[in-house]
């Protein structure tokens, strides 16, 4: 196939410029009080660290000072950062309140701190190249009755508009993992950052007991590239649970790509497999979260074969069958700080 402006290269495949948004940092449980870690995110080095108070706070990686890296021997003393190199302490604005030496901290010692949010059990960062203010926040979920995170975290080559644009990518669904009777219930509609979609579909319940075809609804609310919340509803065992998906990007090409799984309940157990009856409901969730996260970690890897090699093709000639591309595509721009709008013509028979 001859080559043309359509379609782009495997290396421009890499991202060009950062996406605007809320994204993964860690799980709440990855960072105990006192921890001081390193985070590779949006191509730049950072520390995460959680004073003994319990406030979670990102930061440059580097001492304002003469440079040490926080996260080799930085320590937490109370509710401030402490440098190993000279002493020099911070608080979680990142003002340099103290020096090694006590003496008077120089005014331009002044720690980078990037805007985070923690709840239902996630660190989310919010990125801007220019470092605007947050325009929008991601909403808290009501977790109440729901179990704690389970979750998995992978370093893939990928690009995060590739992996977001999986979710709406209604063709491969049947064609990479084997859903069947694929059915739209409720077209993509988008919000401002908001977009949210329900498919239903056939998928196989081996991973639950014997193979056969099991029904499944899936509700997705994606808020801006960085976080998808998917509401499983299987009607047959009386099962909702919430499968959650984080891309963040590490840097152009590497992305961290963390997956959870929270469980409401089963009400009919029995049905998966009669012996599930006896079993005491923790010990239930128990099972099913982590049968659940398996069937969920091997859906994913199958895309990863074609995410590390797939090249970018900029106006798909898309066929009935395809999913709402055109319209992902139109909603990202508002992510993407490379984007003018005047380039975004998709080839569809789809839409
Ligand atoms: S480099 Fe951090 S205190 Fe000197
Ligand atoms: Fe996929």
């Amino acid at each position: 196939m001859t080559r043309n402006s359509n379609f782009v290269t495997r290396e421009s495949n890499r991202l060009q410029a950062f996406p605007t948004g809320w994204f993964l940092i860690c799980f709440s449980d990855e960072l105990k009080a006192g921890e001081v870690k390193s985070v590779q995110f949006m191509g730049q080095d950072l520390v995460v660290f959680r004073t003994e108070s319990g406030k979670a706070c990102l930061s440059d990686a580097f001492c304002p000072h003469m440079g040490a890296h926080f996260a080799y021997g930085g320590t937490i003393q109370g509710e401030i950062l402490r440098c190993p190199f000279h002493g020099f302490c911070y608080d979680t604005e990142g003002t340099c309140v103290k020096t090694g030496y006590d003496t008077k901290p120089p005014r331009k010692a002044k720690l980078r701190t990037w805007p985070i949010e923690e709840m239902n059990g996630l660190i989310l960062a919010y990125h801007q190249q220019d470092w605007e203010a947050p325009e929008w926040t991601v909403p808290k979920l009501d977790d109440d009755g729901w179990t704690p995170l389970v979750h998995h975290t992978w370093e893939v080559r990928a690009n995060p508009y590739d992996t977001a644009e999986n979710s709406v990518d209604f063709g491969h669904l049947s064609i990479v993992h084997g859903y069947r009777k694929t059915e739209i219930i409720q077209p993509l509609q988008t919000e401002g950052p908001k977009l949210t979609a329900r498919y239903g579909m056939d998928r196989d319940a081996g991973v639950f007991g014997k193979r056969r075809d099991l029904r499944a609804e899936f509700e997705i609310t994606k808020w801006g590239l960085g976080y998808s919340c998917v509401e499983v509803e299987v009607a047959e065992y009386g099962l909702r649970s919430r499968h959650f998906v984080f891309p963040s990007a590490i840097d152009q090409q590497m992305l961290k790509l963390s997956l959870a799984i929270s469980l409401r309940h089963v009400t009919h157990p029995e049905k998966i497999n009669p012996l599930l009856r006896l079993v005491p409901r923790s010990v239930l969730h128990k099972l099913i979260v982590g049968a659940s996260m398996r069937g969920y970690k091997n859906d994913v890897s199958q895309d990863f074969e074609i995410w590390r090699n797939k090249i970018g093709v900029e106006r798909p000639p898309l066929a009935e069958g395809d999913g709402p591309i055109h319209a992902f595509r139109q909603w990202t721009k508002q992510f993407d700080p490379t984007r003018t709008g005047e380039d975004d013509q998709v080839i569809s028979a789809a839409e």
